[in-house]
């Protein structure tokens, strides 16, 4: 942990906080291109621990190259209001001794809002990369997260231009917007050659007949609340994933969360088909290598929509609506909800016609942690406070 010593020029150095899986990939390109500037500001990591188990968390630092954490708050998990607080409650000290310049925090999950928040009231900058994201539905609790952590944020960084516009019906500062990119599409580009082939999956599983004569296969991710915490919603989805899986085999990393709902609910029996196969949570690489050559993603994540629109792989997003909707307006993503006609209907329609064609969007170039780098750079020369 670095501690201001004296004549230490503490004016220049970043704190940054990771806290769970999809904090990783985009963290990762953005401390590398921090540290690549000529006159680097320090860096400190911080992670608050809201992720903690192996195949969640510590798989990504090694596959990603993130310097280990300074510090971990192992918070772990806890209802929102806890997990919240305790993050809170523990990043405090650890601010008031780093004494950084600002904390920049990534994404929308609690981790992010909780360290914002103390920052802000410490009258500490923050640095938001992955602002203006909106879904519009504030029964998603990335959604208050997200509206909350831009609201107390000095820098934002969007990643497609309809960030910029829900910021500013926010009443936020333009001069503190910038559209830079996606940086877990830098993370993407730089690891695609490195991703893990099906082949080996199958073998670490001791499933490699699983495809059989199979031409292709299928990628299923889900963990939101809203579709793995009811039991009625999660039977109806996973019933149609079994029709799904009928037709193209169907691979399905399991989230914690959605596990454990499944045992609760006592769902586990339907999924013992021969067309799916139920694995643990992915590291970085390997789901990069299922994903690259997938037939189609079904997915509840943000992410896994942007990933496939770089990837050119077709989507279809079991939510009624999307923060990210330019994976929808030039990617290839397509919004099915829960219904399943319709999830039904798109996944037809990919295997008959190949989906949308989509291309990638403006600055998902592999650049966009270059460009915040240089910005914090200029803002920490000149100061900004507007
Ligand atoms: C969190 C994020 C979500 C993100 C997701 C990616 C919030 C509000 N949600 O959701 O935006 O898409 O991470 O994974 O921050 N668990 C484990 N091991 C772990 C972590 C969690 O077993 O390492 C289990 C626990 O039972 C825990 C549950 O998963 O209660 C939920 O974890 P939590 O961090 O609260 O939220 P996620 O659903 O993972």
């Amino acid at each position: 942990m670095h501690m201001p010593t004296p004549g230490d020029q503490t004016q220049g150095r970043i704190l940054c906080v990771v806290g769970a899986r999809p904090n990783f990939m985009k963290m990762a390109p953005i401390m590398a291109a921090l540290g690549d500037l000529r006159s680097p500001p320090g860096l400190s990591l911080v992670h608050t621990g809201q992720h903690y188990d192996a195949a969640m968390n510590h798989q990504y630092f090694e596959a990603l190259g993130i310097p280990q954490p300074d510090i971990n708050l192992e918070v772990g998990s806890a209802s929102h209001a806890v997990q919240t607080a305790e993050v809170m409650r523990r990043f405090e000290p650890v601010l008031d001794a780093v004494l950084p310049s600002a904390v920049l925090v990534v994404g929308d999950v609690n981790s992010t809002l909780a360290c914002a928040l103390v920052a802000a009231k410490k009258g500490v900058p923050v640095i938001h990369v992955e602002a203006g994201l909106r879904s519009f539905d504030r029964a998603m609790p990335e959604e208050i997260n997200r509206i909350l952590t831009d609201q107390i944020s000095d820098l934002l960084f969007i990643t497609e231009r309809s960030g910029r516009a829900n910021l500013l019906r926010e009443g936020i500062a333009e001069s503190r917007i910038h559209f830079v990119g996606n940086v877990m599409i830098d993370t993407l580009r730089r690891n695609l050659e490195r991703s893990v082939p099906l082949s080996q999956i199958l073998k670490d599983a001791g499933r490699e007949d699983f495809l059989g004569g199979n031409a292709g296969y299928a990628v299923l991710t889900m963990h939101r609340p809203s579709n793995v915490d009811d039991p009625v919603i999660l039977r109806t989805l996973l019933e149609t994933v079994l029709k799904i899986s009928r037709r193209l085999p169907v691979i399905f990393p399991m989230h914690p969360r959605t596990r454990a709902m499944i045992e609760e609910f006592g769902l586990e029996e339907m999924l013992d088909v021969p067309g799916l196969l139920l694995l643990s949570p992915m590291g970085y690489l390997e789901m990069l290598g299922l994903m690259k050559n997938a037939r189609v993603m079904l997915t509840d994540s943000g992410g896994i929509q942007e990933e496939t629109t770089a990837l050119g792989v077709p989507c279809i997003t079991l939510r009624n609506n999307t923060e990210r909707p330019i994976t929808v307006e030039e990617g290839t993503n397509t919004i099915a909800g829960q219904n399943p006609e319709r999830i039904l209907a798109a996944f037809e329609d990919i295997l008959h016609s190949g989906g949308k064609a989509g291309r990638v969007p403006e600055f998902w170039d592999g650049q966009a942690s270059t460009r915040i780098a240089a910005a914090i750079r200029g803002w920490l020369e000149h100061g900004s406070r507007s």
